[in-house]
């Protein structure tokens, strides 16, 4: 590997530079993003390796950043699944049949990657080609609880009443879920190792809509069954949001690195959970919107707080936004290597 400071980092060593790469870089704020998107709807561009590899690409020729990221979505298994999926203009995800009953639970088939997902191998043994070695290629699923609340709303949610009410009143059933979406994530995870991923991260984006004592019981115990059946063959990266009330409970799910948002400080958030994990993390992906000297600022900030500790990967606390400008992604990108240490 020509740039292994993103894996040196996940593993705690000293790198030759503080890593940055950005959840998703690959994206419609990205002029070569949209001139392929203007041809290919969502859905598509996953499906066709070679116009996945290709802007998986874009942002690594674009930016000076440590890792790429295969360009694919955590609902990708859904439709193996049995569940159909869409992606609505403008609006995000659609799951037109939501999983609400015992009997829908009971009605979802088993995953199999390499006829459910064929596609994303392909593109993921493609960009390793391109790659070249250049950097690592980080392969990725939603983790068990945000999965759930996808697939029990049918789509984005304010309160996860759907979910939260499957939750409280029929556990067993809740319990039943989880325990065949982990058997998916485990899946979908080993499938892209095995096809070539350097490391892995789960992405549980909507976890921290649920208070501790219902983390601890309805959602952890799914991540630790994902961590446990994930090959150890690489690093894995347990990004959740707004769990910072939580990261004692977070960490016990395990990974290499915990992925944290900006609602905790860099320093507090790595003392609670352990010198023992590596950090990502953690600018608000607002600042982006702002100037290019409040970036550095709050850059340095962030890399000051990992006081030159190993095993610090410099991230946004969540993806970037949609209209985030350009030159603004590049000026994080190169201060996290003016300040980096
Ligand atoms: O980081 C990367 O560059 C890799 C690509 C990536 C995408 N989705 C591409 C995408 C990753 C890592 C994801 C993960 C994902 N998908 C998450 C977890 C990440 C997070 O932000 O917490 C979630 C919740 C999803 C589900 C999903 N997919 C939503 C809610 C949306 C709509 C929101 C939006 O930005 O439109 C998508 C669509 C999607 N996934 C797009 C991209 C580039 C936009 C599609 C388009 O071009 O219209």
């Amino acid at each position: 590997m020509l740039n292994d400071s993103f894996l040196k980092a996940c593993r705690r060593q000293a790198a030759q530079h503080t890593p940055v790469w950005l959840m998703r870089q690959a994206g419609r704020y990205m002029k070569e993003y949209m001139a392929i998107r203007e041809k290919h709807s969502f859905l598509e561009m996953c499906r066709t390796p070679e116009l996945a590899c290709e802007v998986t690409l874009q942002p690594v020729r674009a930016f000076e950043i440590d890792a790429a990221i295969i360009f694919a979505d955590i609902l990708l298994p859904l439709p193996g699944m049995g569940i159909e999926l869409e992606f609505a203009k403008n609006e995000g995800p659609v799951i037109k049949n939501p999983i609400r009953t015992r009997a829908d639970i009971d009605a979802v088939r088993a995953f199999d990657p390499q006829r459910d997902v064929p596609y994303l191998l392909e593109a993921i043994k493609m960009v390793k080609a391109e790659l070249n070695n250049k950097v690592p290629l980080i392969g990725f699923s939603g983790a068990p609880f945000t999965l759930a609340s996808y697939i029990i709303e049918g789509g984005g949610s304010r309160n996860y009443v759907e979910a939260k009410s499957i939750m409280y009143k029929d556990p067993d059933s809740w319990h039943l879920l989880m325990d065949k979406i982990s058997d998916v994530v485990i899946a979908y995870l080993n499938a892209q190792i095995d096809a070539g991923a350097q490391v892995i991260q789960l992405f549980d984006s909507w976890v921290g809509c649920l208070g501790p004592d219902d983390f601890e019981k309805f959602a952890l115990p799914y991540t630790k069954k994902v961590v446990n059946g994930v090959k150890k063959t690489v690093p894995l990266i347990n990004f959740g949001t707004n769990t910072g009330t939580y990261l004692h409970l977070v960490k016990q799910g395990g990974g290499d690195v915990i992925g944290v948002d900006w609602k905790v400080r860099l320093d507090e958030a790595w003392k609670v959970i352990g010198y023992n994990h590596a950090i990502q993390g953690n600018l608000d992906p607002v600042v982006l919107f702002s100037t290019r000297a409040e970036i550095k600022r709050r850059v340095k900030d962030i890399i000051d707080r990992a006081e030159g500790r190993p095993g610090h990967i410099f991230n946004l606390g969540h993806g970037i936004i949609l209209g985030t400008p350009v030159d603004n992604v590049r000026a994080v990108v190169d201060a996290v290597h003016e300040f980096s240490v």
